[in-house]
């Protein structure tokens, strides 16, 4: 059971206490996205305690220079950086004269709701200002989920102790900065502000890129439910723009004021006229109104709830965990624009600059893969597709020839932004993750299209990769790769990573005999992907070939495990059992040495093999080698927990399963981790979701067909989740004694079930008992 900072609740992540000494963790918790955008929970009105400022706009970067101790060839110049954007969210309030500030006020209560179901974010209080007036506040806003360039806040104060004067000031400013900038730099010039009427805008751009973000605003009075009297001023500085009503009011009175916010920018319109267009966006906004436009942006969460729900019954905290998960990541993306894609902390924070890591294919694919068209995971392939060229010149930097490509480790728009050796040079297992990303999108979707027109391209510059990368040991008398960091980053610089050479040598198959399938599907398209990539068929298919069979994987043949690496036994081996609790997590209490030194693992690695091939391995073998890693394994990345829960259910192990789904699925809402503060750990929300549908659920595609072996936590009456295969949908219901599956679609579906095949026609039910 956790100890929750949050009511449990299906649907709601709800605060009731002001605690400052934990405002930046709740501005994180409370963030809202829509794809386009995101926006942490700041306060509306003036807060002069700890707060964390965050807007972030999608596409938009800026090239933070590097800083790194001691250069080596190869760096990258910048870090790419989400920049915190031009900030809308601030309403400036005023009652005779002093601003509210909740640092400053007696808070009497405090609320906090995030409705998942909506995406709707509202925060109450009462509080006693330095004066003794009494405001109860009541803040309402979403970020549009049907038309992401826009967002809505409806702020309403009661005012009660007397009456005066009061003011309510919405605002605007591109005064912003970042504290993640590694020079103390500000990342936005030719700041502008003008106002036209109503309107106000705000324009910045992006240091370096020149990217341009126009942030406008309309706002609409009401005293006591009906339009305010008095005119509003607007004024503007450079830097900002202000539109403030001052009204007298009585005790008791209620004002309020709903601010039409538009973001539009550079990377989605062009430069000219951006600022008058957001404008126009921010004015339609106000003229649809805030129930109009609420009504909209439901429907819009309606739909994916429909699509991606995972209803839990018996257990409130795991159900509120997955939910939040999924909700997040839909806030995050949405999957229209393959420009676009996941950064580890989505909008909700600056760590990891909001950049691209393997996270996106190794974990938080698959989530899009199965609750959304086939359209959204395509897209996140063609990501990388269009990134070829710049991994291609990228391992050109490395000393690789011949169209060898190495995707970046962290990226923007396709260069390498990570600059420490250990990961830049050698955490080369990514390219792998990106391989089998497209061999799960094709046996899910079926578009074999897609390796045609672009996989096949990206699969032969992998193989030229890891030809190349690797060489041949006299000694060994087989291929090995030296000098690698596998997924388990307490370890550098070592040889033979099980996990890294058993990619490698499965992506050389699979490029071996896609293009063997290829060839006999089709010649003209076999050839015309052999033109485009220059491709020695004689040659290089067959140093292909050689090398898979050849390569060299670690094992330990009296422990019937695959090595991590070379040498792995020649460590102390310790169990986690071992550790004093008072120095976990390593990471923050022992140095850098003696953590490489130790047998201790950060994440799954020789387990995140078994995880991708576990069809290749017995169960037996999968048990000794979980039986083996798991004991060793901190989990001190917040990635690690769902693969193991994954593994854990596949041993019928269901109550390791269910502690590790927890620790997944809640990191952040209980911070396990205890840096809530930077952001959500959005990327491995997906892998909660993992521990549910192929942990739990046991979901695997296997030769065309999809297959469940479902088991049940004792905590958990029932549950049920929805997937897609060939973009078909299909509900799958487990309770204690049976697993009811629907086919929602208009399509028949092959589906296994604890072994039992059947071909489940459209709008067809099945029930098969446990096993
Ligand atoms: C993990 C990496 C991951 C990164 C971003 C690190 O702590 O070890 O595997 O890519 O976080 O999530």
């Amino acid at each position: 059971m956790t100890d929750s900072r949050f009511q449990s609740d299906e649907w709601k992540i709800i605060e009731t206490q002001f605690e400052p000494e934990r405002g930046r963790d709740s501005e994180s918790i409370f963030a809202l996205g829509n794809g386009m955008m995101g926006q942490r929970a700041n306060f509306e009105e003036t807060y002069s305690g700890d707060t964390l400022p965050g807007t972030y706009v999608a596409g938009i970067y800026y090239p933070d220079k590097t800083v790194v101790g001691w250069w080596k060839n190869g760096y990258p110049e910048y870090f790419a950086k989400v920049p915190n954007a031009p900030s809308w969210s601030g309403i400036i309030v005023r009652i005779d004269g002093e601003e509210l500030d909740l640092a400053r006020c007696k808070v009497k209560s405090f609320r906090r709701e995030l409705d998942m179901k909506e995406g709707v974010l509202t925060r109450t209080f009462t509080a006693m200002m330095p004066s003794g007036r009494i405001v109860d506040v009541r803040a309402k806003r979403f970020l549009s989920m049907s038309e992401p360039e826009r967002a809505v806040i409806r702020y309403s104060m009661r005012i009660t102790g007397g009456s005066g004067t009061a003011e309510i000031t919405p605002w605007l400013s591109t005064d912003v900065h970042n504290e993640d900038a590694n020079y103390d730099e500000k990342f936005w010039e030719n700041e502008s502000a003008i106002f036209l009427g109503t309107r106000a805008v705000v324009t910045a751009q992006t240091r370096k890129t020149a990217f341009v973000v126009a942030t406008a605003m309309e706002n609409t009075f009401y005293v006591n439910g009906k339009p305010a009297k008095s005119k509003p001023v607007l004024t503007v500085t450079d830097k900002t723009a202000h539109c403030s009503i001052t009204s007298k009011y009585t005790d008791g009175d209620t004002l309020e004021v709903t601010k039409y916010v538009a973001v539009l920018s550079s990377f989605n319109h062009p430069v000219e006229g951006l600022a008058k267009k957001a404008m126009t966006v921010a004015g339609a906004a106000a003229s649809e109104g805030f129930d109009a436009m609420l009504r909209d942006h439901i429907q819009v969460w309606a739909k994916k709830w429909e699509h991606g729900d995972i209803v839990i019954k018996g257990d409130i905290v795991a159900q509120q965990g997955i939910r939040f998960n999924i909700f997040q990541l839909n806030q995050t993306y949405t999957g229209d624009d393959p420009r676009l894609n996941i950064g580890p902390k989505g909008f909700t924070g600056e760590k990891y600059g909001g950049s691209t890591y393997w996270d996106t294919e190794a974990f938080v694919f698959p989530f899009y893969l199965s609750t959304a068209d086939s359209h959204v995971a395509r897209n996140l392939l063609l990501y990388r597709y269009k990134h070829l060229g710049k991994a291609i010149e990228n391992a050109q930097k490395l000393g690789l020839t011949g169209g060898a490509a190495l995707y970046p480790m962290v990226t923007m728009n396709g260069e390498e932004c990570h600059n420490e050796w250990e990961i830049t040079f050698e955490e080369i297992h990514r390219n792998g993750a990106i391989a089998y990303a497209i061999y799960n999108y094709i046996r899910h979707t079926g578009d074999q299209d897609y390796l045609t027109e672009y996989g096949l391209e990206v699969l032969i510059a992998l193989s030229r990769f890891w030809a190349q990368r690797c060489n041949w040991s006299q000694e060994k008398n087989q291929y090995v790769i030296l000098g690698v960091t596998g997924p388990n980053e307490y370890e550098n610089n070592v040889h033979n990573n099980w996990y890294t050479n058993t990619l490698a040598r499965w992506t050389l198959k699979y490029t071996s005999d896609s293009l063997a399938w290829l060839r006999s599907a089709s010649e003209i398209k076999y050839n015309s992907v052999v033109a485009r990539t220059h491709l020695d068929i004689q040659c290089e298919l067959s140093l292909w070939k050689e090398i898979a069979n050849n390569i060299y994987l670690p094992v330990h043949h009296d422990l019937g495990i695959f090595l991590q690496q070379d040498g792995f036994m020649d460590k102390v081996q310790q169990t986690v059992k071992d550790l004093d609790p008072a120095e976990r997590p390593l990471n923050q209490h022992w140095s850098w040495d003696r953590i490489l030194r130790s047998v201790f693992i950060k994440q799954a690695d020789v387990l995140q093999g078994i995880y991708f091939f576990e069809d290749e391995f017995d169960e037996d073998t999968i048990r000794r080698n979980f039986d083996f890693y798991e004991p060793r394994c901190v989990h001190e990345s917040s990635l690690s927990a769902s693969i193991h829960s994954v593994l854990a259910a596949r041993l019928h192990d269901t109550e390791r399963a269910y502690t590790l789904y927890l620790r997944t699925a809640r990191l952040d809402l209980d911070d396990y981790n205890m840096e809530v503060r930077d952001g959500l750990h959005i990327t491995s929300m997906a892998g909660a979701w993992l521990a549910i549908v192929e942990g739990f659920g046991g979901m695997r595609i296997y030769n065309e067909r999809v297959c469940f072996n479902p088991l049940i936590p004792a905590a958990w009456s029932s549950y049920s989740f929805i997937i897609r295969y060939r973009n078909n949908p299909l509900r799958v219901e487990v309770n204690g004694s049976a697993v009811n599956v629907v086919n929602l679609s208009q399509e028949a579906i092959p589906l296994e079930v604890y072994g039992e095949r059947i071909t489940l026609q459209p709008g067809e039910e099945k029930k098969f008992g446990k096993s």
